[in-house]
């Protein structure tokens, strides 16, 4: 059997968090060993809900890519590249796009869902009903057979199948059928106690100092129902004792655990023992980030030789696809 094809975006919005990087970027990381990797910045679909703020998305790409290879992402094992720097992309869409029929895409729980929830832009357009059109382009034309992302994405992957059997029904097997590869999501939440997320500003940053790490853990929200030290605490509703399970070893975890149900410990001595871990982490990231920052042309070397390869593969790809389709 051939190894398998890995093949996942993210969208270039800025710096990448804490939950991106046990979410996703932890993810990738152990898949490189195991599988032929394709990392990129979608930038295109960047375009699909920031068409009005265009000129922030090559700044948010170049950190994103510094939080790539401080969270271990190896250039000599996975290819990095930028989604609009591969014209295939657009063309494989276009030609997807022929036979992917509306009512698919409207059906779309996530493009339902967003219509719904963004309500300070226009979205009833052509390019972000057609995102899990570009998305499918993305991953086929790599021939991925593996695809980790979010349970967010999960939709958008079943979508991507449908075109895919079609595609190969009408034209013969080209592409193989993408499998989602779900993260086994260690829940993140932010310091509010919601889901960790840029847009509600409870996010910490991939590399933040430990002096600002440990603001931000010190300033926590913990279980809401545990008013006074004396009182005993729930650590399952409790962001911190999400961070321990990512962060501190299965001991410190069960003195949590036990701890705090009996209220044997407080919540400042709960975050001081996970800063004893997540501070010098949060230390090596950013310290790992200024080494890549310092060396600009290697970084710029990474992304453009990741391109060349990717251009390889598409051009590859696309000569079966228009002859499949006998274009
Ligand atoms: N839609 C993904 C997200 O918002 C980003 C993305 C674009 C992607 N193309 C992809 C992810 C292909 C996986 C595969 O997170
Ligand atoms: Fe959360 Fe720890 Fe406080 Fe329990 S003791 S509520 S796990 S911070």
């Amino acid at each position: 059997m051939n190894a398998p094809v890995v093949v996942s975006g993210m969208r270039p919005t800025g710096r990448l968090h804490l939950g991106h990087l046990h979410g996703a970027l932890a993810n990738w990381v152990k898949l490189q060993a195991e599988a032929t990797c394709f990392f990129f910045s979608a930038d295109w679909h960047a375009l699909t809900t920031s068409y009005h703020d265009t000129a922030v998305i090559k700044a948010a790409e170049r950190e994103m890519f510094v939080d790539f290879l401080a969270a271990g992402v190896d250039p000599a094992k996975s290819t990095l590249f930028i989604q609009s720097q591969v014209k295939e992309h657009a063309e494989l869409f276009l030609l997807l796009g022929m036979i992917t029929p509306l009512g698919w895409l409207e059906r779309s729980p996530s493009y339902k869902e967003m219509r719904e929830n963004i309500t300070d832009r226009e979205l009833a357009l052509y390019g972000f009903l057609g995102y899990p059109v570009l998305m499918t382009a993305d991953v086929v034309l790599y021939k991925a057979t593996r695809v980790p992302v979010g349970a967010d994405q999960v939709s958008h992957l079943e979508l991507c199948r449908e075109i895919v059997r079609r595609f190969n029904f009408h034209y013969g097997e080209v592409f193989p059928e993408p499998q989602p590869l779900l993260t086994e999501a260690a829940k993140v939440v932010g310091t509010d106690g919601r889901k960790m997320s840029k847009s509600y500003g409870n996010a910490i940053e991939l590399g933040e100092s430990a002096e600002a790490t440990t603001r931000k853990i010190m300033g926590m929200v913990t279980d809401p129902a545990r008013k006074l030290r004396k009182d005993p605490g729930n650590p399952d509703v409790c962001g911190i004792y999400y961070l321990h399970k990512i962060y501190s070893d299965p001991e410190t975890v069960k003195w949590v655990d036990v701890n705090c149900r009996t209220a044997g410990i407080g919540c400042v001595d709960c975050k001081k023992k996970l800063l004893e871990k997540l501070a010098p982490d949060q230390e090596r990231l950013r310290a790992r980030r200024e080494a890549i920052l310092a060396r600009p042309k290697d970084l710029d070397d990474v992304v453009q030789l990741g391109i060349a390869k990717a251009r390889g593969v598409a051009a590859g790809t696309m000569d079966e696809v228009r002859a499949a389709m006998k274009l």
